[in-house]
């Protein structure tokens, strides 16, 4: 029983922290499980991640980006993703092909038909069984991140970033099945509990389907 779970969402919505809280949550019930993240995950995918949070003073065409999120997650599905999957364990990734949809489709303006060719090269038709969406108010996930140092992506505009928080509640309204969308001003104990009713939904749903 291997599932595929990524999280998404805005600068500040709390990703990273409740991916940790369901990985904790899954290895305390014994199931196998693996955390990743994007963009990142390997070490060439980390130095591509790196450079493209930190440079300064290169411009980088929306493309260019697109493709490099793109060659990060290739090896990441190849060395990491791929193999774990078919070991049987479960991969909660922080991050995955939708962050390039709507950061560099809705956010920068890249042909949505060319991000979901390159997107669909990268991930080689692994899709996630569910994706959570940790939706929150642009204004709000910024005050969460002031006391940090921002990056490339951080020090965008609102205008920007609206457009990647629309852009991942329309991707969400589209496939609701996949998705399951949290308010994510509410507490950190509250958000991981809805998530992890719904990952135990998951679970069952996939032993009866084995089953039968
Ligand atoms: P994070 O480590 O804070 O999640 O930062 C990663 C940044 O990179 C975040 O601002 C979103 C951005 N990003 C993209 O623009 N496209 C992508 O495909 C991915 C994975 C991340």
């Amino acid at each position: 029983m291997a599932l595929f779970i990524t999280f998404e969402g805005g600068e500040g919505s709390g990703k990273s922290t409740q991916a940790g809280e369901l990985h904790q949550r899954m290895s305390q019930e014994a199931i196998p499980v693996f955390v990743t993240h994007e963009p990142g995950g390997t070490p060439l995918g980390d130095e591509v991640s790196h450079w493209l949070k930190w440079q300064d003073g290169i411009e980088v065409s929306p493309l260019t980006e697109l493709l490099l999120f793109n060659a990060a997650r290739n090896q990441l599905v190849d060395k990491v993703i791929r193999p774990e999957l078919a070991a049987g364990k479960t991969i909660i990734c922080d991050r995955f092909a939708d962050s390039t949809t709507v950061y560099q489709g809705y956010g920068r303006g890249v042909d949505l038909a060319v991000v979901r060719t390159v997107n669909d090269a990268a991930t080689q038709g692994i899709r996630p069984d569910l994706t959570v969406l940790l939706d929150i108010s642009v204004a709000d996930g910024m005050s969460r991140k002031k006391s940090e140092p921002a990056d490339r992506f951080e020090k965008e505009d609102v205008a920007f970033h609206e457009r990647v928080r629309q852009g991942y509640l329309k991707l969400a309204a589209e496939e609701p099945g996949c998705w399951l969308v949290i308010d994510a001003s509410q507490s950190r104990e509250k958000v991981a509990e809805i998530i992890w009713q719904r990952v135990r939904q998951l679970i069952r749903q996939k032993i009866e389907a084995e089953r039968a």
